[in-house]
């Protein structure tokens, strides 16, 4: 089967891995869209003109199956997708608060693009899932994605540990779990984990990787 997947850019190969390692033997397109990259800035005329022409790009290519591996493109745009597109199967890519909350943790942070942080979508995972006793810190990380895109493959990362090094600085609690609302964080998870050494840090690119799964399955 042909599988599709986009983000604005290297985030999405996380996910990308995660599948290939259950499904080695389908056919994959990924689209790193780093012309559009940083998605977590644009209004939401823009994202779905971008998001459109990414879904259409796949759609030639010939795949059903469309993996949006970007949370920014989830939150804001997959109703979007499933309404234009009825008869693609899209899977979406959230902050992994339902995970984060199921944890012991008492205080949590969630590391995400503004785009994600201020989507309705966000404000209803943590309405489903907070508990009563948990602190969530919601942290808008602008630019951070960007950063990410620039300097990853260069293996120059000086700038982003000098990027976290400001952002915690303003942050109000100590976490014991981190949720990685972007796909570019979980390619920078040594850099975070080092500012705090025993937290957790989750995302959702397993959870990705298995409704990828039941979906080719059946
Ligand atoms: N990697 C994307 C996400 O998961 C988007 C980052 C960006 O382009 O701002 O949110």
């Amino acid at each position: 089967m042909k599988i599709g997947l986009f983000d604005s850019g290297i985030g999405g190969t996380t996910i990308l891995s995660a599948i290939r390692k259950l499904l080695p033997d389908e056919e994959y397109k990924y689209i790193a869209d780093s012309k559009n990259c940083p998605y977590g800035e644009k209004s939401d005329q823009e994202l779905e003109a971008i998001v459109t022409a990414n879904t259409d790009s796949l759609i030639e290519w010939g795949t059903e199956v469309i993996v949006v591996a970007c949370n920014t493109a989830t939150t804001r745009c997959i109703s979007y997708l499933r309404d234009k597109y009825p008869t693609i199967h899209f899977v979406g890519t959230e902050p992994a608060i339902k995970l984060a909350t199921a944890t012991k943790a008492k205080d949590i942070l969630v590391m995400a693009t503004p785009g994600t942080i201020a989507s309705e979508r966000l404000q209803s995972l943590l309405a489903e899932n907070q508990k009563p006793n948990q602190t969530i810190e919601l942290l808008p990380c602008s630019g951070l994605a960007d950063l990410v895109e620039q300097n990853y493959n260069s293996h120059n990362l000086a700038p982003v540990t000098d990027y976290l090094t400001k952002l915690f600085q303003n942050i109000k609690t100590t976490p014991e779990v981190i949720v990685l609302g972007c796909t570019h964080y979980s390619l920078i998870k040594p850099e975070i984990q080092s500012f705090f050494p025993t937290a957790q840090l989750i995302d959702g690119n397993d959870g990705v990787a298995h409704q990828v799964q039941e979906l080719v399955q059946k």
